[in-house]
């Protein structure tokens, strides 16, 4: 397939796109984790996905993480990025994360972030290499209930930081 930057547009997901998104997910079983259909269709209002020749070819969707009491780093996390094979390198990836910053930004949260296989993919887009050690709370609200590592730190993912301090 010729590759054409042009030929994309990101759009909100709606409870139509729920099976082609869990399909996606499921394609790419060593990188993200896996969602339930349940799981997609609750949050379906905060996933994001990029429709090429009327197939979903990319997606993305986002977390809040929570912090006990009142938080003093609020953070969203970055999750379920994917992009099909043939509609990668064209910028889809770039779009899908770009635009669910813009819908991530209103929230004034302290950071974004990712833990991520490529993270050059998300150091393109500004995002820097973080310790695990700061993000306890993603290790919470996800890492906790991984069943393919049993600590985030021997897991080989790397945590990644879009830092937002002083942008609101
Ligand atoms: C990572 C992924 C989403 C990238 O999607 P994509 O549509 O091919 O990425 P883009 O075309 O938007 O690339 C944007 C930039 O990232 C770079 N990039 C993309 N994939 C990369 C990779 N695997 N390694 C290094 N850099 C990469 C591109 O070169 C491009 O850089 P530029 O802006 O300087 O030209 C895609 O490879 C994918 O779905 N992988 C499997 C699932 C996965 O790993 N998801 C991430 C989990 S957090």
């Amino acid at each position: 397939m010729k590759k054409n930057k042009s030929k994309f547009s990101v759009r909100c997901a709606e409870f139509r796109d729920a099976a082609q998104i869990f399909a996606l997910i499921r394609m790419y079983p060593e990188e993200l984790l896996q969602r339930s259909i349940g799981d997609i269709v609750q949050n379906i209002d905060r996933f994001l996905l990029c429709e090429i020749e009327g197939t979903v070819a990319g997606v993305v969707s986002w977390q809040i993480l929570p912090e006990i009491g009142i938080p003093t780093k609020p953070s969203v996390e970055i999750k379920s990025l994917a992009v099909m094979e043939k509609y990668r390198g064209i910028g889809v990836g770039k779009a899908l994360v770009l635009k669910a910053m813009e819908h991530i930004k209103p929230l004034n949260p302290r950071q974004i972030i990712a833990l991520t296989f490529t993270p050059a993919f998300f150091a393109s887009l500004g995002f820097k290499e973080t310790p695990k050690s700061e993000l306890m709370h993603k290790i919470y609200a996800g890492c906790i209930n991984c069943i393919k590592y049993d600590s985030p730190f021997t897991c080989p993912e790397q945590a990644m930081s879009f830092d937002l301090d002083g942008q609101s």
